[in-house]
C-alpha cells in the first residue's frame, strides 16, 4: 500500500505511551504521521519524544499564530488521508459526540472532511458508563471507525474492557480504512444475521444464523476498499470495524433499513430472514392464566431480496444466498429465477454439515452461466473469493 498521511491525535490517557509505538509502526509501513497532542496528553508523553518519533512538528495549540500562518487548523484537518485518535479518552469521545470544539484536537475533529478512527482507552467502569456507551452509539451512527478497546488488566489495577487496542491492531484498522483496492468508491450493501420476530415483549422467534458469513463478506469487501453498509439482525458475531452499521431486529425493520441504504453498486443478502412473523404478537407478556395454550398466528414477512430486485433502485449486481437442506442446486437455481437476483450462493444447511453457526462453508455459486461448485473452505475464504468476484463483475 502506498504511504498515507495520518493525522494522529493523542489524548490524555495512560495508553498514550503506546501511541509512541503506534507512530513507529505506522512509519515502518511507509505512512507519515502528523501528531497533535491534547493538553492532558502532555502529562503522559512529551512533545519532544512524539516529534522525534514522527519526524514532524507536534501541533498543540489552537491559537498558536505561527501554526495558523504555517498551516491553519482547517488545512491541518484536511491534509490527512485519515484522522486517528489514540488514545481516545472518555472526555474526547464525549466532546466528539457533542460536537464541542474548544481546543485544537476537538476543532480538528469537527473541521475534518476525512474519516476518523478512534482507539478508545479508559477504565472499565468509565467504558461501561451509560454516558460513554451513549456517546459510542452516536459516534458509530456518525460513521466514526472504532478499533478496540480490548479486555484485560488495566494500569489502574482493574480488569475488563477499556485497554487501548495494541499498536499493530490499530495499524491494521488504519490500513483497512485507507485502503484503495479495486472496490474503492463502490457502495455495497450487506444484510447479515438472523431476524428476531416478537411473540410478546419478552419472547421471540429466531433461527440459528450467527452472522458469521455476512460478517466475513463485509470484512472482505472492506479490505478491497468498498464502502459497506451492514444491515444486521441480532447476531453472535460482532460487526466488522469500518462498516456503516445499521442494527435491526425484525424482517420489517431490515427491509426499511435496506431501502434507506440504497442506492448501492451491489447488494449481498446473507441474512437469514425469518419467513414469517407472529401476526398476533402480544403487547404484554403472555401469562399462563389457565385459559389453555397460546395460539400463534403467522403472517408472511416481506421478501427483502425479491423486493429489491423488483424495485427501481436494483443495484447492478445482486447476490442472494440459498439455505437449503435438500436438492440444493435445483432449489437454488429456481430461487435465483424466482427472486430475480444475479447470483445465488447456495449452501446445504442440514445439521449434519455443521454450516449454520459453524466456521466453514461449502458453497455453489449459481449464475446465469450455471453452477460453480467451490471446495469446502472457511467462511472467511468464501467471503474473500466472493468479494474478488464481485470486484471483477463491477469492473
Ligand atoms: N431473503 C430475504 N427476505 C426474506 C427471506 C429471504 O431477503 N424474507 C433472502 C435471504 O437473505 C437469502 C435469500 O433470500 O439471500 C434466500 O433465503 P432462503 O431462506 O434460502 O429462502 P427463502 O426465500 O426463505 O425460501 P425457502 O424458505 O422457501 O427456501
Amino acid at each position: 500500500m502506498a504511504g498515507k498521511k495520518i493525522l494522529l491525535i493523542i489524548g490524555g490517557g495512560i495508553a498514550a505511551f503506546k501511541s509512541l509505538d503506534l507512530i513507529r509502526r505506522l512509519r515502518e509501513r511507509g505512512h507519515s504521521v502528523t501528531p497533535v497532542l491534547t493538553n492532558a496528553a502532555t502529562e503522559f508523553v512529551t512533545p519532544l519524544s512524539v516529534s522525534a518519533l514522527a519526524g514532524e512538528k507536534v501541533y498543540q495549540d489552537l491559537f498558536d499564530l505561527n501554526d495558523e500562518a504555517e498551516m491553519g487548523h482547517i488545512e491541518l484537518s484536511r491534509a490527512a488521508d485519515l484522522v486517528v485518535v489514540a488514545p481516545a479518552t472518555a472526555d474526547l469521545m464525549a466532546k466528539m459526540a457533542a460536537g464541542l470544539a474548544n481546543d485544537l484536537a476537538s476543532t480538528l475533529l469537527m473541521a475534518t472532511d476525512k474519516r476518523v478512527l478512534i482507539a478508545p482507552s479508559m477504565n472499565v467502569r468509565m467504558w461501561e458508563h451509560a454516558a460513554t456507551q451513549r456517546n459510542l452509539k452516536i459516534l458509530l451512527e456518525d460513521g466514526i471507525l472504532i478499533c478496540g478497546p480490548n479486555e484485560g488488566d488495566m494500569a489502574c489495577g482493574e480488569f475488563g474492557f477499556g485497554r487501548m487496542a495494541e499498536p499493530l491492531e490499530i495499524v491494521g484498522a488504519v490500513e483497512t480504512a485507507v485502503n484503495d483496492g479495486p472496490l474503492k468508491g463502490r457502495h455495497i450493501l450487506v444484510t447479515s444475521g438472523p431476524t428476531h420476530e416478537p411473540i410478546d415483549p419478552v419472547r421471540y422467534i429466531a433461527n440459528r444464523s450467527s452472522g458469521a458469513q455476512g460478517t466475513s463478506i463485509a470484512r472482505a469487501l472492506l479490505s478491497l476498499g468498498a464502502q459497506v453498509t451492514f444491515v444486521t439482525g441480532p447476531a453472535d458475531k460482532a460487526a466488522p470495524m469500518g462498516v456503516d452499521l445499521v442494527e435491526v431486529q425484525t424482517a420489517d425493520q431490515m427491509l426499511e433499513a435496506v431501502n434507506s441504504a440504497l442506492p448501492a453498486d451491489a447488494a449481498i443478502f446473507a441474512a437469514a430472514v425469518a419467513d414469517w412473523r407472529v401476526a398476533n404478537a402480544a403487547d404484554q407478556k403472555i401469562k399462563k392464566d389457565g385459559n389453555g395454550l397460546p395460539v400463534l398466528e403467522f403472517a408472511e414477512n416481506p421478501d427483502i431480496l425479491a423486493s429489491v430486485c423488483a424495485g427501481k433502485q436494483k443495484p447492478k449486481l445482486v447476490v442472494g444466498f440459498a439455505a437449503e437442506t435438500q436438492n440444493v442446486i435445483e432449489n437454488a437455481t429456481a430461487k435465483r429465477k424466482r427472486k430475480g437476483c444475479d447470483w445465488i450462493v447456495a449452501n446445504d444447511v442440514s445439521p449434519s454439515t455443521g454450516i449454520m453457526g459453524g466456521s466453514e462453508n461449502d458453497v455453489t455459486l449459481i449464475s446465469e452461466d450455471g453452477a460453480e461448485n467451490w471446495p469446502r473452505m472457511g467462511k472467511d475464504q468464501v467471503a474473500q473469493r466472493l468479494a474478488e468476484k464481485i470486484a471483477e463483475a463491477l469492473g
